[in-house]
């Protein structure tokens, strides 16, 4: 997890990746009288916007819960509009994705999206996995859970011993195989749970969450997001007297 190339030359105290849950797009649009789908054409002006932020201060891993695995329970009109979205946004966004370095990957089972969908994200996929400056992860058709068990499917596919079976072995069968765990989990809207979001790989992420609606969480939202992540001591597990000394041995845990 550490080799990652996208990981040199962050400054000290950026996260290395931020996993965001974009939740509210419903509730925002009920407040204002708008239909549940303008909501999410809101969040969608909103992820641009945090995109081009995260990309201009130098971040190199943005995951972005997009649509879970439990989100197909909603109506069938709300799904549709979220995938016309998503087909918008790759459609818009490749050129910039290109121009600036991003390299695009789905978190999730793509093969369980829906064909036109399917195609434009192999296809955004694939043009972009040059990209050396950011990683843009989506989380589509995605659940921890889920993950988890495909993992560990994978490892016994491939016949392993249980003394392989190591924490970076695990790892490495993850959709964020090659990147390095969040270390900043935001959620915005309220709510305080992380609704099978990369629960293996949050283990010592830093969590924040914000009353905001996802359409109103601006940069200059984000950035006070990231000033309060500065300001946070990580102890993986240690006393704060060893981190003092600045005896740590634990990887990660020099960041700041
Ligand atoms: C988040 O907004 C977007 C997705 C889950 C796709 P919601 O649609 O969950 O908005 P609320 O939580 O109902 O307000
Ligand atoms: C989590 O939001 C999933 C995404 C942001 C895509 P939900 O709105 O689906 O989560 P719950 O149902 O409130 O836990
Ligand atoms: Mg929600």
């Amino acid at each position: 997890m550490s080799t990652d190339p996208l990981s040199a030359g962050t400054p000290s105290c950026l996260p290395r990746h931020v996993a965001i849950i974009m939740d509210g797009n419903g509730r925002w649009a009920q407040a204002q009288g708008l239909s549940r789908s303008q909501g999410h054409r809101a969040g969608a002006l909103a992820v641009r916007e945090i995109v081009t932020y995260c990309r201009k201060i130098g971040l190199r891993h943005l995951t972005l819960y997009a649509f879970s695995n439990e989100n197909w329970n909603r109506p069938q009109a709300e799904i549709s509009a979220l995938f016309t979205l998503l087909l918008d946004f790759l459609k818009s966004e490749l050129p910039r994705m290109l121009r600036e370095g991003i390299a695009l990957k789905v978190f999730g089972d793509v093969d369980g999206l829906p064909l036109p969908v399917r195609t434009a994200l192999k296809m955004a996929i694939k043009r972009t996995e040059q990209g050396r400056d950011m990683a843009l992860n989506l989380a589509l058709n995605y659940g921890a859970r889920q993950e988890i068990l495909r993992a560990t499917r994978s490892m016994l596919a491939e016949g392993l011993s249980p003394e392989d079976v190591t924490e970076e072995r695990f790892a490495s069968h993850l959709y964020s195989a090659g990147q390095p765990d969040p270390d900043f989990i935001i959620r915005t809207s309220g709510e305080q749970r992380l609704s099978n979001f990369l629960l293996f790989q949050c283990a010592y992420a830093e969590l924040y969450f914000t009353p905001r609606a996802w359409p109103d969480f601006t940069p200059a939202c984000m950035e006070e997001a990231l000033a309060d992540y500065a300001r946070r001591q990580r102890r993986f597990g240690k006393t704060q007297e060893q981190i003092d000394a600045g005896n740590s041995t634990v990887s990660g845990s020099e960041q700041k």
